[in-house]
């Protein structure tokens, strides 16, 4: 009890403390745990175009939103398929990105996930249970089940995380405009498994349950983070396990300038709890986590916008492992003049390579 009351006096003092650039907040020396170092002033290098839609029979416009996963020596990608009529999800595999374009696609409309909306697809193996995860977007927060990350026929129909939209949610989606419940993200720690979800109107929300009830129990969401501006901290979180207790936590905003869709870049956050308090890291258009103002093209500038997508893991688990530094993100891009309407834009992938910012470069 009296420990508690410290350490709760000690996380006010460490919540009032300064900012160091460079560094998170100095909670290392407060909660015993060692705080993992991350950098705020970091630089990427951009692949052109790595992945397109394909022509075929689906008349798809665009690939988005990839979740991706290495498992042995195979990269399993999930992402959404865009058009003017509506959104689905594919799945694709390949050993080395150069091969990534040739990966034939499957619709997962073709497996119990089924047809309608579905979209924005994160992927996680949930070792309590021996299955793999898919959690997506279908107008309520869901997921499906496979025993076998290659056998794209074996994912079980959607199920949700909570009965309806929950109300602290329905409100948000109304206030101050007109907004979208997306963009669901599932992280674990020990204990807890922690679902985060965007309106698209400013807010970022959590819920959580236990380890050992997941995927059941979720209770209702709070605020993770706002921004009076929706622009300002908008849709497609990450939230990743650096090691040592601490988590970042990419949030996609859109910036000033033009481009087709808005110049998207990502805010960065860390924090030693999944449930925040969170510390920003690099939190501007100008000093962005990734966006427009640290990423080089190695050839053709082919995107303003560093969209949503990934980071690629370490390990393959409900914790979410990335390293410190070395970083590779997955990302969607798309032509800056483009014309079409939002959901018929042509997104791409492109893959990040973290160039500077590691410790002492
Ligand atoms: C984690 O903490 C240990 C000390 O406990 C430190 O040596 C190590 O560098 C830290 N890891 C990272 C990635 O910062
Ligand atoms: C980030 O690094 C660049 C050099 O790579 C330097 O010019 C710039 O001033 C640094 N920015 C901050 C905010 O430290
Ligand atoms: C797509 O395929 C159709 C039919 O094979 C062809 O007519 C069309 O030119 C192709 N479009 C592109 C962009 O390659
Ligand atoms: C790659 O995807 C195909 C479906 O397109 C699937 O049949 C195959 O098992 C996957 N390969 C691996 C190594 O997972």
């Amino acid at each position: 009890m009296m420990f508690s009351i410290v350490l709760l006096a000690l996380a006010a003092i460490a919540a009032a403390a300064p900012q160091y650039p460079g560094l998170h907040a100095p909670a290392s020396t407060l909660s015993k745990r060692q705080t993992t170092f991350l950098p705020s002033n970091i630089t990427w290098s951009s692949s052109g175009i790595l992945v397109n839609p394909k022509n075929d029979s689906r008349n798809i416009a665009g690939i988005k939103d990839p979740s991706i996963i290495q498992v042995d020596d195979t990269y399993h990608v999930f992402a959404s398929t865009a058009r003017s009529e509506g959104y689905n999800l594919v799945y694709f595999n390949f050993t080395d990105f150069t091969e990534a374009n040739d990966a034939p696609f499957y619709y997962l409309d073709q497996s119990g996930i089924g047809t309608g909306y579905r979209a924005a697809p994160e992927v996680f193996y949930f070792a309590p249970q021996k299955l793999w995860y898919l959690i997506y977007q279908n107008g309520n927060a869901a997921y499906s089940t496979n025993d076998d990350i290659s056998n794209p026929a074996g994912w079980t129909a959607p199920q949700t995380f909570y009965s309806d939209t929950p109300a602290l949610i329905a409100d948000g989606l109304i206030t101050p405009q007109q907004g979208y419940w997306v963009d669901m993200w599932v992280i674990c720690d020990d204990a807890n498994c922690h679902l985060f979800s965007h309106d698209d109107n400013g807010r970022l929300y959590r819920s959580q349950t236990t380890l050992a009830q997941f995927p059941a129990g979720m209770s209702d969401p709070v605020i993770a983070l706002e921004e009076p501006k929706k622009e300002d901290l908008f849709e497609a979180s990450n939230v990743y396990s650096v090691g040592n207790g601490t988590y970042l936590l990419l949030v996609e905003c859109i910036g000033a300038g033009d481009a087709a869709g808005g110049v998207r870049y990502f805010k960065s956050w860390t924090s030693n709890d999944i449930a925040g308090p969170w510390t920003p890291l690099a939190t501007t258009q100008d000093h962005p986590f990734m966006g427009e103002a640290n990423v080089e093209f190695t050839g053709t500038k082919w995107t303003k916008s560093i969209s949503h997508g990934e980071m690629i893991r370490t390990s393959v688990d409900q914790k979410l492992g990335i390293d410190a530094c070395g970083w590779r993100y997955l990302y969607q891009g798309v032509d800056p003049a483009s014309t079409a309407d939002y959901n018929g834009l042509p997104w791409k992938l492109g893959l990040l390579t973290q160039k500077k910012g590691c410790s002492g470069s």
